[in-house]
């Protein structure tokens, strides 16, 4: 009888990836695919491979498995001994092919990067996988499966990524959400079974595609803390599991739906890239990897690097629907003087599109509205040396408009059943290459005739009964043939920026921003809601991809009023907006949002480069900020949510700075300290500035002037 660790299932190798402060160790065996052995903070540069071996090996169970073999690998399938939620469903059309067994067939590594092929024969399966753990410390997984086999393989999951969590890790913040709600972490334990969260929409506003985990001890700065986020932008499961045998496993994938993929022999499959970090800085701590990551690996800039984020005015919420060429005109006149640099013609502009109900797919001018086509706006636009965006729904149609009565065909629903609307509207096919060839062309046009440099491109239902003409799920295909439009029209027009919009926060995942610019986190820019929203958002993309506006008060969405410096303080940390009417703003609110928006450009370099801070929870007041990547400047939010627990609020302690090095922290103008008695510190804050060391300000922290519910400071501090 094979003993555990000897025999078939012996080491044969240690495989280690390291990152700058974390290492992922694999065990290959003799048989299967490479174990999962630890994935947590970096392990010395030495280490014996046989002692780890050895540590790895447990008893084997009485009244259990005889050939027992550990059970995380980097791909858990069904067959064996593995009882748990399996990474592979598949099977064939005579009923076989259900198990997999895959053996390792070849593993190449290179520093940073290990390869896995693994080739099952009895269920003619193939498999490669990919994983990088990258200097930022985010590991990043790409598989494909391939049909070895003679017959079609139906593929109802395939995960992307596979984690080993420590037994200890079973405290999991999920972003649960809806729209206007996105974000909403809401706190799970695992203690026993498993947690699986679906979002089978095409759009995540009900769960976004990533999880935080850690232990009990685990907070904002301390403790491990792991994420994991899929980069794709359609369904979507996320599963956690207590293994029998009390072992932590989580992992992330599509979610796909009947029949979605069936394989043809010789066929590939490759599941959309899966990352994941950890960190014993805290969620914190994965936050700052993760904005890291994604600057460098995920975004892509026009001309490869990013300029500084233009200050934009989105036309939405100060006009609705009620278009008019010469009032826009005036607007983006006004837009200008308060120091906007990009006019964002949103949602109306085009067909018979007066309201919600009609027009949607009709992509050409309303010429009652702009008799000459978006041509003379965008040059007035342009005068004014302010860049032009245009807002496009691409992938929709009202049944009232002209694309729907032609191409009745294009829609995605179940032929012979009720079509299904949402917001009045039904999704067409984009994976048609006459269709996708059709929208290219159209949007192209216009890019280039009315010189558009930003489109805002929107997505406002979800898919349902999503059948393609054939009457097959298409979910798979509408997001794959999303993200070649996207790269097509980039390639036709390398300047050209896209926002990902999705009725707000729908669409904010890895996979979108690797084809876009910008997106819209969330329709809700009421500022205490957005306060949280952003927070949370930035755990996992960073600010200044981030639409963050500034809106009229009291707030369209939930009547609530605030202070313009309340509203422009929780804005100007992210890629800045103003999402109102400047011609109705009272002259000392347009002076003032003069000057944040001027306050904004000059710290953006910081805010839109540096370090993610967020300071330990409180119960009223949320504090965060950014610090430079040399520590010498820190971009703080001091938010009061709520009155403070207590008459005399905590002193507030700014995270990340260099603990020895001294600092100057000043309030920047337009901030002033308002009807108040100031202590003497206080004073010497909003005048000349406060000097403290970077301990002082984290360990010991200072009084702030008490600040009311819904009021904020933003606090700059330069190492002096
Ligand atoms: C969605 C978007 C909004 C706006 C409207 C226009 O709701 O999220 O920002 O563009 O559509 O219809």
């Amino acid at each position: 009888m094979e003993r555990a660790g000897s025999g078939a299932s012996s080491p044969t190798r240690l495989l280690r990836l390291d990152g700058t402060a974390t290492t992922l160790l694999l065990i290959a065996r003799r048989t299967g695919l490479p174990e999962i052995a630890y994935w947590g903070t970096r392990l010395p540069q030495t280490l014996d491979a046989e002692a780890v071996f050895t540590l790895r090996a447990p008893d084997t169970p009485n009244n259990g498995p005889d050939n027992w073999r550990p059970l995380i690998t980097v791909l858990d399938t069904i067959g064996q001994w593995n009882f748990d939620l399996p990474g592979l469903l598949a099977d064939r059309p005579d009923g076989t092919g259900w198990t997999a067994d895959f053996q390792t067939k070849s593993l190449e590594t290179s520093p940073g990067a290990l390869t896995v092929h693994g080739l099952d024969e009895i269920s003619g399966l193939e498999v490669e996988i990919i994983i990088t753990l990258s200097l930022e410390d985010v590991l990043c997984t790409r598989q494909t499966l391939t049909n070895r086999g003679t017959t079609p393989l139906n593929v109802q999951r395939f995960i992307s990524g596979n984690y080993l969590l420590p037994e200890n890790a079973g405290e999991f913040r999920v972003a649960h959400g809806s729209w206007a709600r996105e974000f909403d972490f809401q706190p799970v334990s695992l203690t026993q079974g498993g947690l699986v969260i679906e979002s089978r929409r095409n759009r995540s506003h009900d769960h976004y595609p990533a999880i935080l985990a850690g232990t009990s001890s685990t907070s904002q700065n301390s403790g491990m803390a792991y994420a994991a986020h899929l980069g794709w932008s359609g369904s979507h499961r996320i599963a956690a599991e207590r293994m029998e045998d009390g072992r932590l496993r989580l992992s992330v994938g599509e979610y796909l739906y009947p029949g979605e993929v069936i394989l043809a022999p010789g066929e590939t499959l490759t599941a959309p890239p899966a990352y994941a970090t950890c960190s014993s800085e805290g969620y914190a701590g994965c936050a700052r990897a993760f904005q890291a990551y994604a600057r460098s690996s995920i975004i892509r800039w026009p001309g490869g690097q990013m300029k500084p984020r233009p200050v934009l005015l989105n036309s939405w919420e100060g006009n609705y629907f009620d278009l008019d060429e010469r009032r826009l005109m005036r607007e983006a006149d006004a837009a200008a003087e308060l120091g906007v640099e990009r006019f964002v013609l949103d949602d109306g502009w085009f067909g018979s599109r007066r309201d919600d109900t009609k027009g949607l797919g009709d992509w050409f001018a309303a010429l009652a509205i702009f008799p000459n086509g978006l041509r003379p706006l965008s040059d007035h636009v342009h005068a004014h040396g302010m860049q032009f965006g245009l807002w496009y729904e691409p992938e929709m149609a009202n049944p009232n408009s002209d694309l729907y009565r032609q191409h009745p065909d294009w829609t995605l629903h179940v032929r012979g059943r009720p079509m299904l609307t949402s917001r009045q509207q039904i999704v067409i096919d984009i994976s048609r290459k006459d269709v996708s060839d059709y929208l290219f062309a159209a949007i192209s046009k216009q890019v280039t005739d009315w010189r558009i440099d930003y489109i805002k491109w929107d997505f406002n239902r979800e898919l349902i009964e999503a059948a393609d003409a054939q009457g097959r799920a298409a979910y798979r295909k509408q997001v794959l043939a999303l993200y070649a439009l996207w790269d097509r029209l980039h390639e036709a027009h390398p300047e050209l920026e896209i926002e990902s919009c999705a009725s707000g926060g729908g669409r904010a995942d890895w996979g979108a921003l690797a084809h876009t610019q910008r997106i819209w986190l969330s329709d809700n820019t009421s500022a205490p809601s957005r306060l949280r929203i952003q927070n949370a958002g930035w755990h996992f993309v960073p600010p200044e991809v981030t639409g963050c506006h500034i809106s009229h008060s009291p707030n369209w969405m939930d009547g609530l009023s605030t202070t313009l410096d309340y509203r422009a303080a929780i804005a100007i940390f992210g890629h800045l907006g103003v999402e109102l009417d400047p011609l109705t703003l009272p002259a000392d609110e347009s002076r003032r949002l003069k000057a944040w928006i001027a306050l904004h450009k000059r710290l953006r370099p910081v805010l839109h480069s540096g370090n993610a801070q967020f300071a330990d929870d409180e119960p009223a007041r949320i504090i965060r900020g950014v610090t430079s990547r040399d520590a010498n400047t820190g971009i703080y939010l001091v938010a009061q949510e709520n009155w403070p627990p207590s008459r005399l609020p905590a002193p507030v302690r700014l995270p990340g700075l260099a603990r020895e090095r001294l600092y100057k922290i000043t309030v920047p103008s337009p901030q002033t300290i308002g009807r108040h008695r100031p202590s003497d510190a206080q004073q010497k804050l909003f005048s000349d500035g406060l000097i403290l060391s970077g301990a002082m300000m984290s360990d010991i922290g200072f009084y702030l002037p008490a600040l009311q519910p819904q009021s904020a400071l933003v606090l700059e501090c330069r190492a002096i």
